[in-house]
């Protein structure tokens, strides 16, 4: 099976109110876990890079190791670009064989983002590429990806329709009150379910995106800490409000931080218990385990898209 578009993973996602998981992947061992995640629990897949991950790994090399996955798993994989910031990035991706592209243009004016986004849409369409594009700022600080608080904003439901509409986009990414990174709440964690709501009352059976969705897990915060690192106060989306969010329109959810601190955890400990190794197999393997467990986790308990994977 070559790489699919997300489009039928949505449809079956929307109508079997599941959500596909997305997950962030930038080198070798991290596309291994999650495959393998997804091959035990017979789960189709999203595989994402980031313009950070292209300049880390080369694109190039990523998608290699993911048609290499396609062909060692058999599973219905996607390989999308996340948050690709102008056309050109996104037709460079496209030319290269990505099946879906994230036109984040979402820090322009309403009207620009109609315009980049469509003149993406148009150019992908004619590929076969579909389209994610974001309306609305999460807020977060990653490595490519940098929004201070003051600048994120909730999506407004009322401007959804014309820009499906004017952009022929293919599914949209909303911001509800999660963000990137692992500090998203200071307090308790709360997520703007009413305009989820709203926004699915204006696009029925549309699939909705929802970024900055990592729960932060506080047994790898502890292991991060205890093994000398440095996170306190990291908090994440509950799993429960993303199973809401997974049963309502959002059909992919992405996940990076948790898959970076399971690797971060596990490489901290073997260290630890093992000063002396300095083979990369040796503590890459156990953290490749970690990747697959925790996606493991993801894809039944939060996501519920096992068993999903479709010929
Ligand atoms: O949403 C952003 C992703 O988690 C990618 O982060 O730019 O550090 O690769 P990155
Ligand atoms: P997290 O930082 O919550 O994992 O979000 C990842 C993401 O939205 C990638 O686009
Ligand atoms: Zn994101």
């Amino acid at each position: 099976m070559p790489l699919v578009t997300s489009t039928k993973m949505f449809k079956d996602a929307y109508e079997g109110n599941y959500a596909i998981g997305a997950f962030n992947v930038n080198n070798m061992e991290i596309i291994q876990g999650v495959v393998a995640a997804a091959k035990a629990e017979n789960a189709p897949l999203i595989l994402q890079v980031s313009a950070g991950a292209r300049k880390y790994a080369n694109p190039i090399y990523l998608r290699k190791m993911v048609e290499a996955a396609v062909e060692e798993s058999g599973l219905p994989i996607c390989l999308h670009l996340d948050h690709g910031d102008t056309f050109e990035l996104c037709k460079e991706s496209i030319d290269l064989g990505f099946t879906s592209v994230m036109i984040d243009a979402s820090h322009h004016s309403f009207a620009e983002n109609i315009k980049i986004t469509k003149n993406v849409v148009e150019y992908a369409h004619d590929k076969g590429v579909v389209v994610e594009a974001e309306l609305g700022r999460l807020a977060g600080i990653e490595d490519a990806v940098n929004v201070s608080e003051k600048d994120s904003s909730y999506t407004d439901p009322d401007q959804v329709h014309e820009f499906v509409t004017k952009t022929g986009v293919d599914s949209l990414a909303i911001a509800i009150g999660t963000s990137h990174g692992a500090f998203k709440f200071k307090g308790e964690a709360k997520l703007r379910f009413d305009i989820l709501v709203e926004v699915e009352k204006r696009l029925p059976r549309f699939p909705i995106v929802l970024h900055g969705a990592s729960s932060v897990p506080q047994y790898l915060v502890e292991q991060i800490n205890q093994y000398g690192g440095n996170m306190p106060g990291a908090k994440g989306v509950p799993e429960e409000m993303l199973r809401q969010a997974s049963s309502m329109a959002v059909c992919k959810i992405n996940i990076d931080s948790d898959i970076r601190m399971a690797v971060t955890a596990t490489v901290r400990k073997y260290f630890a218990d093992n000063p002396s190794h300095f083979d990369p197999r040796q503590y890459l393997g156990p953290a490749r385990q970690a990747v697959e467990k925790i996606v493991r986790h993801k894809i039944v308990n939060v996501l519920g898209c096992n068993g999903k994977a479709f010929i």
